[in-house]
């Protein structure tokens, strides 16, 4: 069944990093609305906000104070209406970002639960009473140390999967799912296209909580060991779909990981619990257990196998979310670009062969102009408490400081979320004010407002294949045809056909030295080069480095 959003392009918004209106280096809601005629000149047609609720920003906003309130530092209610009505002006839609899985330990229904831990708001939370000496159970948090944490002012102990600041809300409860749609219902009410939906895969826990093998020296175990083992979140997304996105044909996108094969029409089919979901299998690829030291690199073959496996796994049963990165990913071209090639060539190969995968494109704020991971000479200059914690982790496993700063560098979320880069002007444009995280110095060639007046940009180029996907003679087979990959034996090369109403065929020549590639038939049209020509002769095409074409046939 088509839907709304099948054709649209995202973009995904960091508000503390995007735009600063009023000096204080923090970007804004009122910046956000500065900028809207620039993503829709992009081509961007759905927004996605990090949170921006109110919030002690414990984990950037991931923890949420109150679910109905704008956080002063990002702006007002009033605000956020005006960014919701000025989109729609535009034939946009502003998503926000939906944390439900914990909120933040100075929500007041956290603050009530201290009080009476007994009482209605006791049971939004997972508590356990304390006893000396023994945890409930041996979970690791995502963020490092036990997932449970003392109850202030009582004699219990509550759960938190993420930050020792951010209590995991307790699902089993139907009091607290109703709030939560009450809360959904509110916002969507306002005017809102649909929601990113955050951690979701957590809200489900396995019962009765137990303990499970350690793996790692400190005793604990990853909560990836329950989860796997949880059952049933079917019931709960399936009601929440119900009570609220899908009377609203709202557009919905989940941050899911580990659904089960079986699963997949459930959470992505025509009446799935979600719009969408994100693929996910190029970012978690190389992880270990052990923690970001021992992560192995990506190569050019291994993105080809990721991208295509996902690409098979879903086929025809619904549409992925395509990322290159995102605030919790470091910068794509310097993780799926090999050590030393990161160049303009090789930036725009990345980019076609991902946009023009089958699904809805995601476009992180940056990511546009080809923005790069951020060079750190110290931990002290580390905002992400993710990277903090990975940094003690690589220290204990016996690196020196510099090699577990070098791992930092390679994964800290902040390689994300340094300021936007909009001009080559005093902190990139961003701010008149100090900003709130360093900004790239490489800001003076990196920015907007150059690569806006250079026809050979990456910006430009982004702003083709937005305009390749939206092409009425296109649009069908770029949204709806099959995807097929070519040559997928072939040692760093990407390439795949994508079949509806038009064939086309898209080839990156993911390496340094040129490779050549025969025709299966000839082509009719060549839609996009990141070079000036084709080397060719009659069917055989010499690409050059990092040469990316999308051909019609
Ligand atoms: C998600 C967010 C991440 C956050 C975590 C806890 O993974 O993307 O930024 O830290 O959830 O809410
Ligand atoms: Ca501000």
């Amino acid at each position: 069944m088509k839907k709304w959003w099948h054709d649209k392009v995202a973009y995904q918004i960091y508000p503390k990093s995007f735009y600063d209106s009023n000096g204080d280096g923090i970007g804004d809601i009122p910046g956000i609305i500065d900028k809207l005629d620039y993503l829709h000149d992009l081509g961007v047609d759905i927004v996605w906000l990090s949170p921006c609720y109110q919030s002690p920003l414990a984990d950037q906003g991931y923890d949420i104070s109150d679910y109905y309130k704008i956080d002063p530092r990002f702006g007002t209610m009033e605000d956020m209406e005006r960014l919701i009505a000025e989109a729609k002006k535009r034939n946009m839609y502003i998503l926000m970002d939906l944390v439900v899985n914990h909120c933040s330990d100075e929500h007041e229904w956290f603050r009530k639960a201290c009080e009476d831990p007994d009482g209605k708001y006791g049971r939004f939370f997972y508590l356990r009473d304390k006893e000396e000496g023994k945890l409930p159970t041996n979970w690791r948090s995502y963020f490092g140390g036990s997932v449970w944490e003392d109850l202030p002012g009582t004699d219990k102990q509550y759960l938190h999967v993420f930050h020792k600041k951010q209590p995991d809300l307790n699902w089993e409860n139907p009091e607290l799912r109703e709030e939560v749609y009450k809360n959904i219902n509110w916002w969507l009410d306002k005017g809102l296209g649909g929601f990113r939906i955050d951690a979701i895969m957590n809200i489900k826990k396995a019962l009765p909580l137990h303990d499970y093998e350690p793996d790692r020296e400190d005793g604990l175990c990853s909560v990836s060991a329950m989860l796997q083992e949880a059952r049933g979140i079917g019931e709960f997304l399936g009601e929440m779909r119900d009570r609220t996105f899908k009377k609203y044909d709202a557009f919905s996108v989940g941050e899911v990981f580990n659904e089960k094969p079986e699963e997949l029409p459930d959470f992505i089919g025509d009446n799935g619990y979600f719009s969408s979901m994100f693929d996910f299998n190029e970012t978690i690829f190389g992880g270990s257990e052990k923690g970001w030291y021992d992560a192995k690199p990506i190569t050019p073959d291994d993105y080809k196998r990721c991208c295509f496996e996902s690409q098979k796994r879903i086929g025809e049963i619904g549409f992925l979310s395509n990322i290159i990165e995102n605030h919790d990913e470091p910068r794509g071209v310097c993780r799926y670009i090999p050590e030393g090639d990161c160049c303009l060539e090789s930036k725009k190969m990345l980019a076609a062969l991902n946009f023009m995968l089958r699904g809805i494109p995601f476009i992180y704020q940056g990511q546009e102009i080809g923005m790069e991971n951020l060079p750190i000479s110290s931990i002290d200059e580390v905002d992400d408490i993710s990277a903090r914690d990975e940094y003690k982790v690589a220290l204990a496993a016996g690196l020196s400081p510099e090699e577990a700063l070098r791992t930092i560098a390679r994964f800290s979320r902040d390689n994300a979320r340094t300021p936007m880069q909009w001009s080559d002007e005093e902190n990139a444009g961003f701010s008149a004010g100090k900003p709130w995280l360093k900004v790239n110095p490489n800001y003076s060639s990196i920015n907007v407002e150059s690569q806006l007046s250079d026809e050979n940009s990456v910006l430009q180029f982004y702003k083709k294949l937005v305009a390749i996907r939206k092409d009425p003679a296109y649009k069908e087979t770029v949204v709806y045809g099959i995807l097929e990959p070519v040559w997928e034996e072939k040692h760093n090369l990407m390439a795949y056909y994508r079949k509806g109403d038009k064939t086309l065929l898209v080839v990156g020549n993911y390496q340094r030295g040129e490779q050549e590639i025969t025709l299966e038939t000839a082509y009719r049209k060549v839609l996009l080069n990141n070079y000036k020509d084709i080397v060719q002769e009659k069917g055989t095409i010499r690409l050059q480095g990092y040469q990316v074409l999308i051909l019609e046939m």
